[in-house]
């Protein structure tokens, strides 16, 4: 690629970055579809507010923010889409004359890549396994997008409570009903999709899983792993054992970085390309399916 005076700079702010996808996410698109746009990681250890207002003052078209500022950045911003708000997390910052306006394609991107597996959320009833950042998010996702009960299982029942709580109110409606991890007897009879957004199951510790009942599995028709390293968690292995259809996390952040380039570009991002990208990321990754 040609770096002129007229090429845009996007970048990922983050504490670490340097094991980040999302320069070969960004830099793929921008070259295959002619955009002048590079895309580079930056560390941002401390002053996130500060290094927001240098961003701006930089003219940097757009921005990632992943962790540990996700939420830090809010008071930065300029303006926030409702989504995001709600949720109280950022990952894309796109540049507007005021400043930046901050978007959570985490979550529209798990929208879209469950979208891609032919599964869809309007009308359905969800078990959500935890209650930290992640599945917090996708209880608000699930009450942005239809869902019409989130079974919500967790460890810390405490903890279930007081997300489901903040959801509820959040949403002005009683959409999430906490539960402990052995508690998922109590959920009515019938076949779910169980999104996994615990952080078990994650390599190195590989074996593990939140819930291994063999009888919890037999609730579950589809399961959606957020986890995409390992490609086969444990948890999808009991979906599928069980007859379940079962998908890891890798198609979530392709298409968060997907959005995030439709938004910092005004461009639709055919599904040709976004597929192209991901096969790159496999590829990255060591990941077939
Ligand atoms: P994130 O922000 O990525 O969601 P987090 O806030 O640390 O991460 O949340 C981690 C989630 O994994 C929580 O739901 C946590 O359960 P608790 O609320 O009970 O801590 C869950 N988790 C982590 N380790 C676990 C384990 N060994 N068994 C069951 N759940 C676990």
């Amino acid at each position: 690629m040609v770096i002129d005076g007229k090429t845009k700079t996007c970048g990922l702010i983050g504490n670490p970055v340097e094991h980040t996808m999302s320069p070969l996410i960004h830099n793929t698109l921008a070259e295959k579809m002619g955009i002048n746009l590079v895309y580079v990681p930056f560390l941002v250890t401390e002053e996130v507010e500060t290094a927001i207002k240098g961003a701006s003052l930089l003219h940097l078209h757009g921005l990632n923010v992943t962790v540990p500022h996700k939420s830090a950045v809010i008071p930065a911003l300029a303006e926030i889409d409702p989504l995001a708000e709600k949720i109280g997390a950022v990952n894309t910052l796109v540049s507007t004359e005021g400043g930046f306006k901050g978007y959570n394609t985490d979550m529209t991107g798990l929208y879209r890549a469950m979208a891609s597996y032919g599964i869809s959320l309007e009308g359905e009833e969800v078990i959500l396994l935890g209650a930290g950042g992640a599945a917090r998010a996708v209880a608000f996702l699930c009450g942005f997008y239809g869902v019409k009960k989130v079974y919500l299982c967790n460890r810390s029942v405490e903890k279930g409570k007081l997300v489901a709580k903040e959801v509820n109110v959040g949403l002005e409606k009683e959409l999430v009903i906490p539960l402990g991890l052995e508690e998922y007897t109590k959920i009515p009879d019938g076949k779910y999709l169980c999104i996994q957004a615990t952080s078990v199951g994650l390599a190195p510790k590989d074996t593990e899983v939140v819930i291994s009942d063999p009888a919890f599995y037999e609730k579950v028709h589809t399961g959606f792993d957020l986890i995409y390293r390992p490609a086969n968690t444990r948890f999808m292995q009991l979906v599928k054992a069980h007859g379940g259809k079962a998908y890891h996390g890798l198609k979530m952040l392709l298409y968060q970085g997907v959005e995030a380039f439709e938004l910092w570009n005004q461009v639709k991002v055919s599904e040709k390309y976004a597929l192209e990208v991901y096969e790159k990321m496999k590829g990255a990754m060591g990941i077939e399916e």
